[in-house]
């Protein structure tokens, strides 16, 4: 039977940590350095040979640092020759660069994709990837968790009554779909153009949100820009209240006071990018999620 091994990349040692301690996989340390000319060192320190291993490492900010010291702790585990390498990668970063908006641009979100394929690793563990058409970039076998498990107690704990659930573009559709059918509550959705990088401005409200209370649901929130502008357009609308629900909080500076100070009053997230603490945030834990995975995958893997 293969022994079951995990390691924490240098971007979330927490959550790798409890996914260990939930999946009874074997903590390996690894050590990730810098040269003195900036480049990283990596060493794993322990004995990864012929183990079902998984490599914990969201690649948040700063992404090309993280997704680097992924491919890295890959290719040292294929050296050492650990059986099977799983990348879990809670927040997969540069997933939103999935398709070319102007000529000269790349395919981002593939060469991330590709990059992990190439440093050794066998299968992609991830949750709630930026979109479904992302999937097939993956060369190789993807886990794509859905959150909705987790987050769907903490939105029925808010007692919302006269629920909308908003998405809060063309590409979240799918996604409030799910939520709405799960609250048993009407869909309804913003139209968004983004003018500029990191900058969204909500057009127009598509369905019946007056006297409502709205509950936004998306991917991501990064400059906040796109939820604060939807708050703001289903406020003008005449709903009667709006909160936020998102998967990644991805949060650049001052994301979380714009999304607050549009109106948004109850915010929940998961932990797949460590973040500071705020009063005005649930967070939830997504530990349980991925260690259902890693027990789920090592007991395929034997049979
Ligand atoms: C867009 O397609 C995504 O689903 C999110 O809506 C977007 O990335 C959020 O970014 P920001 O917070 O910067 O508006």
């Amino acid at each position: 039977m293969k022994r079951i091994a995990l390691i924490a990349g240098d971007a979330h040692p927490q959550l790798a940590r409890e996914i260990a301690q939930r999946s009874g996989a074997e903590m390996i340390p690894a050590t990730i350095a810098a040269f003195a000319d900036g480049e990283t060192r990596i060493r794993i320190e322990g004995e990864v040979r012929g183990t079902d291993l998984y490599i914990v490492q969201p690649t948040s900010a700063p992404t090309n640092e993280r997704l680097m010291n992924l491919a890295l702790l890959a290719d040292a585990a294929r050296c050492e020759d650990a059986a099977r390498i799983t990348a879990v990668v809670p927040y997969f970063g540069y997933a939103r660069q999935d398709m070319r908006n102007r000529p000269g641009e790349p395919r981002s979100a593939q060469v991330a994709a590709r990059i992990l394929k190439c440093a050794g690793v066998d299968r992609v563990v991830t949750l709630e990837l930026h979109s479904a058409a992302l999937e097939s970039a993956f060369e190789v076998p993807l886990t794509n968790l859905l959150a909705d498990e987790a987050m769907l107690p903490v939105v029925r704990g808010w007692r919302l009554p006269g629920l909308v659930v908003v998405s809060p573009d063309a590409g979240g559709l799918k996604r409030a779909q799910r939520y709405a059918a799960a609250l048993a509550a009407p869909l309804a959705a913003i139209v968004k153009t983004r003018p500029r990088d990191d900058v969204a401005v909500a057009l127009q409200v598509l369905g019946e949100v007056r006297g409502r209370a709205c509950l936004i649901v998306d991917d991501m929130a990064s400059t906040g820009r796109t939820i604060a502008g939807a708050a703001q357009a289903l406020l003008e609308a005449g709903a009667r209240e709006v909160h936020a629900l998102f998967i990644h909080a991805v949060m650049a500076p001052g994301a979380l006071d714009r999304i607050a100070s549009a109106g948004v009053q109850k915010i929940a997230t998961t932990d797949s990018i460590p973040a500071a603490r705020d009063p005005r945030v649930e967070v939830v834990a997504t530990a349980a999620l991925f260690a259902d995975a890693v027990v789920q995958l090592a007991g395929e893997a034997r049979r």
